[in-house]
């Protein structure tokens, strides 16, 4: 674990990124509160298709870059539920309201690994701005709500899957 942190530290320059290591962790949190603050997902297919290649590309470069894609996509998921209309699902409020503060904390402590450096994926924002406009376009119906949950389900996933292989190939150059 330690020798896991020293490498973290080095690909990361200045900024000693511990905590990536508890990622999965919270992450699993949030994505319990998510699943527990409404019914069953839904299975309707989302009008905005999911930047799956954007994930796949993403596994080709550097730390620093992948880490900043993480920064990028909780700040785009954390964005999606600041809408106005947060009022019309039924989910569970509180659920809803520790889903948030956790989705915030994920976003906060992550920011203590990533360098200030304002490299945005375009790509990636074009995405975030697209799905955000489902809800905008039906003033945040049940539906499109519904949406944005099996979405965000997918993304934490993905982005699980992201941490884990950063967290691998840190170990495994030590070796
Ligand atoms: C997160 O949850 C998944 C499946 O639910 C589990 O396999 C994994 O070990 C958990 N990770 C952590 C760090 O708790
Ligand atoms: C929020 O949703 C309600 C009910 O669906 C709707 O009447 C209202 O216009 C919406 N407000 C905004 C700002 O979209």
């Amino acid at each position: 674990m330690i020798r896991c942190t020293i490498i973290l530290c080095a690909l990361t320059s200045a900024l000693c990124c511990d905590w990536l290591r508890h990622y999965n962790h919270y992450s699993n949190v949030t994505l319990t509160l998510l699943r527990q603050m409404g019914g069953q997902l839904t299975e309707d297919e989302s009008p905005v298709s999911f930047p799956f290649k954007l994930y796949t590309q993403v596994r080709h470069r550097k730390v620093e870059s992948q880490l900043i894609f993480i920064k990028n996509s909780l700040l785009g998921i954390s964005d999606l539920y600041r809408h106005d209309n947060l009022s019309s699902p039924t989910w569970d409020t509180k659920v809803t309201h520790h889903f948030q503060v956790n989705l915030h904390r994920l976003k906060e402590e992550l920011n203590t690994c990533v360098p200030t450096s304002k490299q945005l994926n375009r790509r990636l924002t074009r995405y975030y701005t697209r799905l955000r406009r489902t809800l905008d376009r039906t003033g945040g119906s049940i539906a499109s709500w519904e949406l944005i949950r099996k979405e965000t389900e997918l993304h934490l996933h993905q982005l699980q899957l992201l941490v884990t292989s950063i967290l691998n190939s840190a170990a495994s150059r030590r070796r």
